[in-house]
């Protein structure tokens, strides 16, 4: 194996860059700085979900098409943010459009079940070897319900997440999502840290943090936990600490042990599904979970979300006990331990808007032969980004699962949560600003990653790796 020299990063020519290049964006952008100024007056920094600001100011965008994306100042970006990561089909696709069009001028939400919503059930259940389906309206609701339905059908409370690991804004997982160092405990037993103020105490308990990609210690902490663990929640791929594949064999040893402890395996497909593969990281890795939680990209753009599952756990889902059953609902939920009727509902899920985006995205567009295409372009983005990295010997690896992918701005490979605090966010983000005022627009985290849509194209990869090539050679000195 070759060992690619790394050079020490000037950190004084770093800066430079970095203070340059904010300065160029702030100048090429009055029109977003005003606009969060009067945001700012209106939303609690500005923005409408904390995950979409960052400094100085975030951009504002006017329009999008195909691979494109337009700020409110007119300057035109190649979109590899595509919506943290919800546009694997594109902006606008116009098959999605058109469905759209059509939907809109015939009701957008009748509160009763359509065709539509049976038929993108039925593309679910095949792409995911799933038994049933339920929708909600983000990745949120997903791993929300399908965790409650866990905790029905085996009538225990505790739930096992992966440090690191997001899931969304409930209260069961907003946890060690990026715990500080001095806080996160020893990593055989991390601990269990909010996120967020606003969580009740007696939340966290029920929580139970491992480290991703160390399953004797899983094995030991569900010892440890035994008979209490209602499911195990993971991301296949951990993508929102950069891109941290499994290490081969680690899905396949939680599989292995979450049957043998009785707990139900959910996947968090909301990344994964429908991007990485046709039928997301369960086909993707080979491993079948009991449930997998889906959003972002099954919508093309519109918001959904759904999970999906074995039949005999997903059959918990009943009517509301409380309503159509008086007497059954409390005595009868998994407090009293042993029955499993599971509430499932929202006003929003199934909507005719959302289902008729779904399944014309899944049918017609995220088809199977779209995917070769979509990884051969992110395969190549990979490897140029990687030339560029061993050619200016900069601290730092390029990496994709299917068409996601990013830099990860440390020499040594990131297995967990722990490798990824030593990321080095001074060049993460001179590239990001470097990159974003030369028409290359980056997720504003290190965090996040890129992701490819069928309307990317050969042209557009060449000139990211072209770019990205200027900013290395300009740190390099
Ligand atoms: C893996 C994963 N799960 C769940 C969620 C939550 O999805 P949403 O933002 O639609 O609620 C996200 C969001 O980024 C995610 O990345």
């Amino acid at each position: 194996m070759t060992v690619v020299q790394r050079r020490e990063v000037n950190r004084d020519r770093l800066r430079q860059i970095g203070e340059r290049e904010q300065a160029s964006y702030r100048q090429r952008t009055p029109r977003s700085a005003e606009l969060h100024e009067r945001a700012r007056r209106a939303l609690p920094l500005g923005v409408a979900s904390s995950f979409q600001t960052y400094d100085p100011y975030p951009l504002f965008m006017t329009d999008a098409r195909g691979s494109r994306i337009w700020d409110a100042d007119g300057n035109e970006y190649i979109d590899f943010d595509m919506a943290f990561g919800v546009l694997a089909a594109g902006h606008s696709h116009p098959l999605l459009a058109e469905a759209l069009q059509r939907r809109v001028a015939n009701g957008t939400c009748y509160t009763f079940p359509v065709e539509d919503g049976v038929k993108l059930a039925e593309e679910l259940k095949e792409r995911f070897r799933a038994d049933l389906v339920r929708f909600s309206n983000s990745g949120t609701e997903a791993t929300m319900d399908a965790i409650r339905v866990a905790r029905g059908y085996t009538g225990r409370e505790k739930i096992i997440k992966f440090e690191g690991g997001y899931h969304g804004h409930h209260d069961d997982v907003l946890v060690s999502i990026q715990p500080p160092r001095d806080v996160m405990g020893p990593l055989e037993q991390p601990t269990t840290v909010p996120a967020t103020a606003g969580m009740p105490r007696s939340r966290l308990a029920e929580t139970v943090i491992a480290p991703f990609n160390e399953p004797e210690i899983l094995a030991g902490i569900l010892e440890a936990h035994h008979g209490e663990v209602a499911a195990i929640i993971v991301e296949p791929v951990q993508f929102n600490i950069g891109v941290v594949p499994p290490r081969p064999g680690f899905l396949e040893r939680v599989r292995e042990l979450a049957t043998q402890h009785g707990a139900v395996l959910i996947f968090d497909e909301v990344k994964t599904g429908v991007v990485i593969a046709y039928g997301g990281a369960t086909e993707y890795f080979g491993v079948q979970p009991d449930l997998a939680c889906l959003a972002k990209s099954i919508g093309g753009g519109i918001p959904i979300g759904a999970f999906v599952g074995r039949e005999e756990v997903m059959r918990s889902i009943e009517r509301v006990p409380e309503r159509d059953a008086p007497g059954v609902g409390i005595e009868h939920s998994t407090l009293a331990g042993g029955a499993t009727r599971v509430a499932h509902l929202g006003t929003f899920n199934g909507n005719p808007l959302s289902m008729a985006a779904g399944l014309v995205t899944l049918t017609q567009i995220l088809t199977r032969d779209a995917y070769p295409r979509l990884h051969a372009m992110a395969d190549r983005l990979t490897a140029g980004c990687q030339e560029v990295l061993d050619e200016f010997e900069l601290p730092g690896y390029a990496i994709n699962v299917g068409p996601k992918g990013c830099i990860m701005f440390t020499p040594a490979r990131v297995t967990n949560y722990r490798d990824f605090i030593g990321l080095d966010a001074e060049l993460w983000e001179a590239s990001f600003f470097f990159l974003a005022n030369r028409g290359i627009l980056l997720p504003p985290g290190p965090d996040d990653q890129w992701t490819l849509s069928v309307q990317h194209n050969d042209d557009e990869i060449e000139r990211h790796i072209a770019v990205f090539r200027d900013f290395a050679a300009e740190v390099a000195g």
